[in-house]
């Protein structure tokens, strides 16, 4: 069974992605930690950003695992743990300009393909995941939200986390990476493919049991527990 989860930055797509994939008792691929962990490869090496070829050389031959740990999953690089490593700012920046080269993104959409082989049944997150990755998955989803709602939870999370930025720019900030980020799923949406889930209004676990269901009620999934009295 392929999940695939696609949406605008804020509306808890890693959280809820992650909560989907244990209900459903499948692994959760987080293509967005891919991208970073390339990223961080590249500023550790010293790769010229602008350096097409090395960027592309760097994503085919680096390799990327994904572990559970005590704190969520772990993400290995060539077997060192990057997981926090991949979550700072200056990687933040970094990550766009690995992730708009189409080679790196031709190495990391291999991986994705091999990785959902062998795994057979996943969540996937990230932006291509539905439509370039994963077009044969069972359920599609594009969460979205309402800007201010989603700006209010992403500069929450950031002001926990000891950054000092204002509301403002994280709005602004949003808005302009909607309007380059849109397409990705919009297509989906219009197609019909994908279920759109607006999340203004929906705590977390709301919208993890709404996915849920919806997974549920569309492959059937979670049946033989059922059966089972599990
Ligand atoms: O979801 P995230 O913030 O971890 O994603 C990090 C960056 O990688 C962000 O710039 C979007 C990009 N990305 C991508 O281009 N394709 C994906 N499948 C996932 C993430």
């Amino acid at each position: 069974m392929i999940v695939t989860i696609d949406g605008p930055a804020g509306s808890g797509k890693s959280t809820v992605a992650q909560r989907l994939a244990r209900r459903l008792g499948v692994a959760y691929l987080d293509t967005g930690a891919m991208y970073r962990a390339i990223a961080l490869a590249a500023l550790r090496q010293r790769i010229d950003l602008t350096d097409v070829e090395q960027l592309a050389a760097l994503a085919r031959n680096t390799q990327i695992r994904f572990e559970p740990g005590p704190a969520g999953q772990r993400v290995l690089v060539d077997g060192l743990d990057v997981s926090e490593a991949i979550r700072t700012m200056q990687v933040n920046e970094t990550t766009p300009f690995v992730a708009k080269v189409p080679q790196v993104r031709e190495a990391l959409v291999l991986k994705q393909k091999q990785m959902g082989q062998h795994l057979g049944s996943l969540v996937a997150e990230g932006r291509d995941q539905g439509s370039v990755v994963f077009p044969q998955a069972d359920v599609k989803f594009v969460l979205d939200g309402n800007v201010d709602k989603r700006a209010g939870r992403r500069y929450t999370e950031l002001r926990a986390a000891g950054q000092d930025v204002s509301y403002d720019t994280v709005l602004s900030n949003l808005q302009q990476r909607d309007r380059g980020d849109q397409k990705h799923w919009l297509g989906l949406l219009t197609s019909g493919l994908a279920v759109h889930v607006d999340t203004t209004g929906m705590e977390i676990d709301e919208v993890v049991e709404y996915l849920y269901q919806a997974v549920v009620q569309r492959t059937g999934a979670g049946t033989i527990d059922r059966v089972q009295g599990k």
